[in-house]
């Protein structure tokens, strides 16, 4: 079971959330930033704001863990796959990147020659096991800790035992259920199924989340 996350761009909206969610299912969280200050200071935040184990710092919290979140844009996860490199080798890490951007029309996906952001990190991170996870889980309603969610989160990954044990994790947090979706290659759907939801978003002036009906998985 994974105990100890590690999350980087712990620091940000998706990161707190997530960061907060897992916290309050009793898993400890390590919210790890570029600025060892500014994660510390956002892990302190977050221990007082949820009441769970939550420590924060620079990408050396990372050693700490059993998994690792890579939650920070698309824009800037060259460099922090770079700063994170020395601190995974042989771990779980899921990617909740999705590659978009905005323009006068709105959100669109962004394509990545790797295939994925998913298989990009595949890739930048040899000694990694990498999975794919939490794409369409939004910032917002993780952060209305009062509300429990109410989402399927497709998890793709290319072992079975590591996509198993993130499945796991997401199970555990309240209303949230882990789903196993295919290899790693197929991590580029639910990468570009965000900027559909945002859309969804806008046009209802909605806060949706994402679920497969009629599975049953117990
Ligand atoms: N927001 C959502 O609802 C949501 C939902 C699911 C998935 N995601 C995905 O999760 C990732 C993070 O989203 P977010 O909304 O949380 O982003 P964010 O708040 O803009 O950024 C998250 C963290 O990433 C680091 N960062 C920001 N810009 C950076 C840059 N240019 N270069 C390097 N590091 C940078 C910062 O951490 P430090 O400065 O502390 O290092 C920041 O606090 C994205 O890939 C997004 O697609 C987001």
């Amino acid at each position: 079971m994974l105990q100890r996350i590690g999350i980087v761009g712990g620091t940000g909206k998706f990161g707190r959330g997530i960061g907060a969610r897992l916290a309050i299912a009793g898993v400890s969280v390590a919210l790890a930033s570029r600025d060892a200050a500014r994660g510390r200071e956002a892990g302190a935040a977050l221990a007082e704001e949820c009441g769970g184990e939550v420590t924060g710092g620079d990408a050396s919290v990372l050693d700490e863990v059993d998994a690792v979140i890579l939650a920070v844009p698309f824009d800037g996860l060259e460099a922090n796959l770079q700063a994170v490199a020395g601190h995974v080798e042989d771990r779980i890490v899921v990617s909740a990147v999705n590659p978009m951007a905005f323009d006068d029309i709105g959100p669109y996906p962004v394509t990545v020659p790797e295939g994925s952001a998913a298989a990009l990190v595949a890739d930048r991170l040899a000694g990694a096991r990498v999975v794919s996870a939490f794409h369409s889980v939004a910032s917002r309603t993780l952060g209305e800790l009062e509300r429990p969610m109410d989402d399927d989160v497709p998890v793709f990954g290319d072992i079975d035992e590591d996509v198993a044990a993130v499945v796991g994790l997401i199970d555990r947090i309240d209303g949230c259920r882990g789903v196993a979706a295919g290899p790693l290659r197929l991590s580029h759907v639910a990468e570009s199924l965000t900027p559909v939801l945002i859309s969804v978003n806008r046009r209802y002036r909605a806060h949706v989340g994402f679920a497969f009906t009629r599975l049953s998985t117990d």
